[in-house]
Order: structure tokens, then sequence, then C-alpha cells
């Protein structure tokens, strides 16, 4: 018993050094992409910005249909026309992530109309964008409401199908945000934070079972609506990249110095967001 106890204690530093070397390959390696022929995917605020990229993303790579949700039904309606040019099926639906009944209402009706989802894109968010106390409590109540509990009602709602057809993928659309956050926006980047954790135990909640992965994605500034009128440099883009590393390891007054000196503080004093 003690020599098998033994045994393991050895073999597992020297598997988590061929893991790691393994991740390091597979970065350089091109990735294989999958197969998306048989799938429905589900994008939560596909009407506009980063998803209706992703909706046209999918599309090119063959997927066979695209579900959006959101709440304005101008965007979801062009996205899907033109994702239906592409030759792809398309259906959008109008449903408020941040309402729980609603969500599970609405995946009622996908269901029925559409069939199973293999692929659900939460990517759906807002930001209220001001200090705590510049902010009005119910308007942070909404960014959680949405940004991160939105998540869970859209999971609980579509992953029981997905473990059942043993083929399904969560992807969440967070926010480099989460790892490092700034000032000015400390409603999204406290959502943010708790949604990273979200998947981060879903993730791991699902090792066993067979088929049905989730996948976190931590984007930096992209150029949509969201942040508009946000101050970007280069040098606070390096250090919302690094800070999660090197917060781990620097002194708190040096580590506010780097965020003075990159801007980090003072780049919300600009931002306008969504009119
Ligand atoms: N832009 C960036 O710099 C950036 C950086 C890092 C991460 N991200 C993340 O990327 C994702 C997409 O952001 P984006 O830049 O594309 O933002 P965006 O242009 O503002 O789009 C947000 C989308 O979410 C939808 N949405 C908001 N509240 C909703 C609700 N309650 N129910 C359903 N849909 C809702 C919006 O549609 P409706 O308003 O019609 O509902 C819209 O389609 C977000 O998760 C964001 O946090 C963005």
């Amino acid at each position: 018993m003690v020599w098998k106890w033994l045994g393991a204690l050895l073999v597992f530093p020297l598997q988590l050094i061929y893991l790691v070397v393994k991740a390091a390959v597979c970065l350089v390696l091109p990735a294989k992409l999958r197969d998306l022929s048989r799938e429905s995917v589900l994008i939560t605020g596909g009407g506009r910005g980063i998803g209706r990229h992703l909706a046209r993303e999918f599309a090119e790579r063959g997927a066979r249909k695209i579900i959006l949700w959101g709440r304005t039904e101008k965007c979801l309606k062009e996205t899907t026309e033109e994702i239906r040019l592409m030759g792809t099926e398309c259906h959008y639906f109008i449903c408020d992530v941040g309402n729980r009944e609603e969500v599970y209402q609405t995946a009622k009706a996908v269901r029925e109309k559409v069939g199973d989802i293999t692929i659900l894109v939460n990517n759906a968010a807002v930001v209220h964008g001001k200090s705590l106390m510049d902010s009005d409590d119910d308007a942070l109540l909404k960014s959680q409401h949405i940004n991160t509990l939105g998540q869970f009602w859209t999971t609980k709602a579509f992953l029981p199908r997905m473990l059942e057809l043993q083929n399904g993928h969560i992807v969440c659309l967070n926010s480099v945000l989460a790892l490092s956050a700034i000032p000015g926006a400390i409603d999204y980047c406290t959502s943010k934070a708790s949604a990273f954790a979200f998947m981060e135990s879903l993730t791991l909640g699902l090792l066993d079972c067979p088929g049905v992965n989730a996948t976190t994605v931590l984007p930096f500034h992209t150029s949509t609506e969201m942040f508009q009128g946000m101050r970007k440099t280069s040098c606070l883009s390096l250090t919302l990249m690094f800070s999660f590393l090197y917060c781990s390891i620097l002194p708190q007054a040096a580590l506010e110095e780097i965020h003075k000196f990159s801007g980090s503080y003072t780049c919300m004093n600009t931002f306008k967001g969504r009119t």
C-alpha cells in the first residue's frame, strides 16, 4: 500500500511536466478544428458586437444551425438575415438573460422550434462603467444579473441535454478584467471575476462527463460599442495582460505604481458606453 502511494507520488510531478510540455507544443502546432456540421450553436448577445462576429465565424466554419439571443430585435433580425444569406439556418429569440424565468421559457421555445443545442456561447454582457459610490444600486445589480447569473440560467437550461447526448460545449466570453480589475468599472470587473470562478468550477465538474467540455475566453479591449470612449494605450494593454501574473509576486504598492504608469487608473474617465 505504502509502495503504491510512493509510486503515485513520484509519477505525479512527471505527469504534470508531461502535461505542461504537451500544452506548450500544442500552442505552436496548428490546432485541429472541430467539425461543426452537426452542431447547433446558441450565442447570447448574438445580435451585435463580438456575438455577431462569432455568428459569422460559426457560419463560415460550417455550423448546422445558429440561434441568436438578445434584447434588441433590430440587431438580431439583421444578423439573422446576414447568416441566412451565408446559407446557414439561423433563428433569433428575444430574451433577457438576466431574467431567469425568461431564460427557461425561451430555452423551451428553442428546443421546440429548433431542437437540441450542442454549443452554448455565453457572450451577453453589459458595463455600467462607474465607481462604486457613483453607481446606482439597480445598475450594480443589473450587471451581476446579466454578466454572471445569466450564465447560471442559460447553462442550467442547456447542459442537461448535452450530458444526455454526451455532446456539448459551454463557452464563456469573459474578459481580461476578470483577472486584472480597473477602477471605474467595478460592476463589470466583479461580475467577470465571478463568472470566471463559475466557469472554473463548471469545467472541473465536467471532467468526468464524456463529450461535454467548457472553455473560457479572456479577450482584451475590442472595438465594439461596449467600451466606447475608454482611453486605451499599449502600456495599458501590457499591464492588463500581465498583471494577473505579477500581482502574485509584487507588493501592492508596486502594483499600484504600474497601474498608474500604464493609465489603467484613469482609462474609464472618458468612458461613454453605448448611447
Ligand atoms: N468589447 C470589449 O472590449 C470586450 C473586451 C473583453 C471582453 N468582452 C466581452 O465580450 C462579450 C461581448 O461584448 P461586446 O464588445 O460585443 O459588447 P456589445 O457590443 O455591447 O454587445 C453586447 C451584447 O450583449 C447583449 N446583451 C446585453 N444585455 C443582455 C441581456 N440582458 N440579455 C440578452 N442579451 C444581452 C447585447 O444585445 P442587446 O443589447 O440587444 O440585448 C449585445 O448583443 C461580453 O461578454 C464582453 O464582456 C468585450
